[in-house]
């Protein structure tokens, strides 16, 4: 730690770590490198956003050039106007125009280890293009048109980045599904986005068990009858059933299309993709990204956080799955706009072994590596040995996304994974920013385990009151951001009224995260928690209103509070409570058929780590479940709530003394 310096502080946590004075070297120079440099860089992207966007947005490709760079308030953000461009034209095309067709973009290994070691597909700019614009023909053929939202529930498979790359070709929306997700999260996706044609694989790889994606389909339709196309890639070969006229198989529909599709020029205020993602009341929300700003965002935000620099020997692993916004913007759209090499991995990281993805770190040099703090938990949890066992000096910088990484987690990144000699990113945003927010820029940035730090550039954020008033150093607060910045969500789809009210409708003129925040006295940002009824379960989100309703969609249930509890692997685990319905007994065998069911419905990211059976839930006189008085009985704690509302004290104390 001959780089760290103690400060005289109120906080907890007091190790800086000024930026790397090798990381220059090590990286054939970084972007940006003092604190300096990014203060003034700041200055100006605050001051002059439409000249520091203008600026970045021409570096890329435009088929017809824009007329203003921004416009409109939060509510009707507009970026780019009047431009043309295509994201798949500037992942892919560009390249090649300027001549880097033969070089690597995607590095993709499979899960199963035969003899000869895992399956290695290694990609180049060339067949990259090939393969996207048969598949783009082929989507042309079933009928896909401009405007079209195609549906993906695919395996870590390349088709998966080809198939979205395919979509924003032909200006076809792609709604991606974690292939974690069950029949019933499929269905209610595909109604809400009216998506006809649904991409999937027979199965997909997963701890050397096949995941059976193609049944999860068959059974979706079952509870919709909204879609009409299904194609299928064959990756497993396990057995799955075939409705002539519906079903069609990924290699025939591809088989006869030509190497060649032109990119649809697309308004930069298009709709490129939807998203759904987990909102704190009902079903998910269809978060809407549109093209030029998007595209724009997550070139820059790939560029300099990561420090991602071309015919530098480099290559970037990010470990999340394409199915969540992390997958969309830093495995495929950001990074490959920056034409570093970015590698897919199939499976599991502790198959066959636990030192899966250091193996892979290895095998194929990676330099930079993102991944989120709850794969860093499992692996200080399974112990220094395996990435003891691996040569990890390609290793240039660490990044990580998706819940606060825990200041112990953080130093065991820094020291076993990154030997004391890489920046760490540890970056926050969300699903409606598009790409990252508050993020340290490597070479700029003093970093503290455990903290975010400052923001990206253009990104106006604050920790307020209510009232839009900024707190103090260090008190808690709304995490907000004052000011539209290119990559901002463009809305909920199909309900305007919800995008108003859940991002602007509390603090007037400015964009709710839904964090809560403080801001400590050298400036940077520390996350707290989520302000609404969703819990971030392994980095993933998840509302626990959606948990609750599965619950009661069980006969044996008649109301269901689930909370968050801590959890020494996935930071935040699922607690339920649940009253039983007349009839129905407590038993283990019910828990294992209510957590089976919640699977089921959900997916298995969503099932209870606790489930607790009550004759009733505590409630307020008017009603309302008093979710801290759960919080405190699942994770064993009394923190001395006020209970003088509570309705029934007695309800409080069974639920206590039944542990
Ligand atoms: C949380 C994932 C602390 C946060 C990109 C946010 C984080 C939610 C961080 C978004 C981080 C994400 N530190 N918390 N570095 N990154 N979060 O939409 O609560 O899946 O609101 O996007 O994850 O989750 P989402």
């Amino acid at each position: 730690m001959t780089d760290s310096v103690k400060i005289e502080s109120i906080l907890h946590e007091d190790r800086i770590f000024l930026p790397q004075k090798n990381f220059d070297e090590r990286i054939s120079g970084a972007y940006i490198n003092s604190t300096e440099a990014y203060d003034e860089m700041y200055a100006r992207s605050v001051k002059d956003p439409d000249g520091f966007w203008g600026d970045v947005a021409d570096e890329l490709d435009w088929f017809e050039r824009w007329d203003t760079v921004s416009s409109g308030t939060f509510q009707d953000s507009k970026w780019f106007e009047g431009g043309k461009t295509n994201i798949c034209h500037n992942c892919i095309d560009r390249h090649i125009n300027m001549g880097h067709g033969d070089t690597t973009a995607i590095i993709w290994e499979g899960e199963p280890c035969g003899s000869d070691g895992p399956e290695v597909q290694k990609i180049s700019y060339y067949d990259l293009h090939a393969r996207v614009c048969k598949f783009a023909n082929a989507l042309k053929s079933q009928g896909v048109k401009k405007g079209d939202v195609v549906t993906i529930y695919m395996g870590m498979v390349p088709e998966l980045a080809i198939a979205t790359l395919a979509c924003a070709r032909i200006g076809a929306p792609h709604s991606v599904i974690f292939g974690g997700f069950s029949s019933q999260a499929i269905a209610d996706r595909v109604n809400d986005a009216n998506s006809s044609v649904v991409i999937t694989c027979d199965g997909s790889w997963r701890r050397g068990k096949i995941v059976p994606l193609k049944n999860n389909v068959d059974a979706a339709t079952e509870l919709t009858d909204v879609i009409k196309t299904v194609i299928v890639l064959k990756r497993c070969e396990n057995e799955i059933t075939w409705l002539e006229g519906r079903d069609f198989w990924w290699h025939d529909v591809c088989e006869s299309q030509e190497e060649d599709c032109q990119c649809e020029q697309m308004d930069a205020e298009d709709m490129l993709f939807l998203l759904y993602t987990s909102g704190s009341t009902g079903k998910p929300k269809g978060i809407i990204h549109t093209t030029g700003g998007y595209m724009v965002y997550t070139y820059l935000t790939s560029k300099w956080v990561f420090n991602l620099k071309p015919d530098c020997d480099q290559i970037y692993w990010c470990t999340a799955d394409i199915g969540w916004i992390t997958g969309h913007s830093y495995i495929i759209y950001g990074v490959m706009q920056n034409r570093v090499p970015t590698v897919m991995y199939e499976g599991a990281p502790n198959f066959p072994e636990s030192d899966r993805f250091w193996d892979i770190v290895e095998r194929h040099k990676v330099t930079q590596f993102y991944t989120a703090p709850t794969a860093i938990r499992a692996f200080m949890k399974w112990g220094d040995e395996f990435p003891a066992k691996h040569d990890l000096s390609s290793l240039v910088l660490l990044g990580t996304v998706g819940e606060p990484i825990n200041p112990e987690a953080w130093m065991w990144y820094r020291e076993v994974i990154g030997s004391n000699n890489c920046p760490i990113v540890d970056t926050w945003w969300q699903t409606e920013t598009g790409g990252h927010m508050l993020t340290p820029i490597p070479g700029a940035t003093s970093t503290t385990p455990g903290s975010c730090t400052t923001p990206f550039f253009g990104v106006d954020a604050a920790v307020v009151n209510e009232d839009g008033s900024e707190v103090e150093t260090n008190a808690g607060g709304l995490l907000v951001v004052r000011k539209p910045w290119p990559g901002i969500l463009r809305g909920i789809y199909g309900d305007r009224e919800r995008f108003i009210e859940t991002y602007f409708g509390r603090v007037e003129g400015m964009y709710l995260a839904g964090d809560s925040a403080r801001r400590d006295e050298n400036g940077n940002f520390w996350i707290m928690g989520r302000i609404d009824d969703v819990i971030n379960v392994s980095g993933h989100r998840l509302g626990t209103m959606e948990v609750e309703s599965s619950l009661v969609s069980h006969e044996s249930i008649v109301e269901a509070a689930v909370v968050g509890v801590p959890h020494e692997i996935k930071g935040t685990g699922i607690a339920a409570f649940c009253t039983l319905a007349r009839g129905f007994e407590a038993s283990e065998e019910l828990k294992k058929t209510l957590i089976a069911h919640v699977a089921n419905e959900i997916g298995a990211i969503a099932k209870p780590d606790v489930l607790k059976f009550t004759d009733a839930l505590p409630k307020t006189r008017s009603g309302k479940i008093m979710r801290r008085l759960l919080r405190d009985v699942a994770a064993g704690t009394d923190s001395k709530q006020d209970v003088t509302t509570l309705e029934d004290f007695t309800v409080l104390a069974k639920l206590r003394a039944e542990d």
